[in-house]
């Protein structure tokens, strides 16, 4: 089960076409996903998102566990990223991401040089995100239409290669005491800072 809320068996006559689960159709529809995909097949409702997948990837530094990629797959997911890319650990904790890594592209890399190297094959402009010295305010920066936003874990925050490898490392302005905000919450930031800038607001839901 993959949300308390949903759907029941869905009445007949059943809709017809391939992109239909009859399980789902039968026993009814629980999962976390828009009215638009109710009793969809996963792999239909996968290939429905890659027709419209923005051009923008998520990388998220995972050296030592970081709990936070959960929240950053499911943030991911809901913008139509197009792939997130866990770096270092292959391990991490899925229960933030509530099912939602099922519907959403997820690479693994060894090493952030294997990560620079990747984005580089891709021509994907790769943007550190930070608030370390030097860093430029992600309020009035450009991002790059085909990027990468890359992020750090909570602790050391992103690698000293990956801010090397990156274009800029952009930082959001913070008033409070607080060092940093949490790695979820800052990805979700820097995600919609991309959205505004480059994604078709006509094609949301
Ligand atoms: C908890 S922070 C890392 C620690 C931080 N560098 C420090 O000095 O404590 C974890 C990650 O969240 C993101 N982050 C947190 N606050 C941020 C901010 N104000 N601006 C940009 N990124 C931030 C970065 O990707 C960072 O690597």
């Amino acid at each position: 089960m993959e949300g308390r809320h949903g759907v029941g068996p869905h009445p007949q006559p059943w809709p017809q076409g391939e992109h239909f689960d009859p399980e789902l159709l039968e026993h009814g529809d629980t999962r976390n996903v828009v009215d638009a995909y109710r009793y969809w097949k996963r792999e239909a409702v996968v290939a429905d998102i890659d027709t419209r997948r923005h051009s923008l990837h998520i990388a998220i530094e995972n050296f030592e566990n970081d709990s936070n990629i959960g929240t950053v797959v499911r943030t991911a997911n809901a913008f139509a990223v197009n792939t997130v890319h866990i770096v270092g650990r292959r391990r991490w904790n899925r229960r933030g991401a509530m099912v939602t890594d099922r519907y959403q592209h997820l690479l693994h890399h060894d090493t952030v040089e294997q990560l620079l190297e990747w984005a580089h094959t891709q021509g994907l402009t790769v943007v550190a995100i930070d608030n370390t010295p030097g860093s430029v305010p992600l309020e009035t920066a450009q991002l790059p239409q085909d990027c990468l936003l890359l992020f750090g874990q909570e602790g050391p925050g992103v690698s000293e290669q990956a801010q090397q490898g990156a274009v800029m490392t952009c930082s959001i302005a913070q008033f409070g005491s607080t060092r940093s905000i949490n790695a979820g919450v800052a990805a979700g930031i820097a995600m919609h800072a991309w959205i505004r800038q480059h994604a078709d607001l006509s094609r949301a839901w």
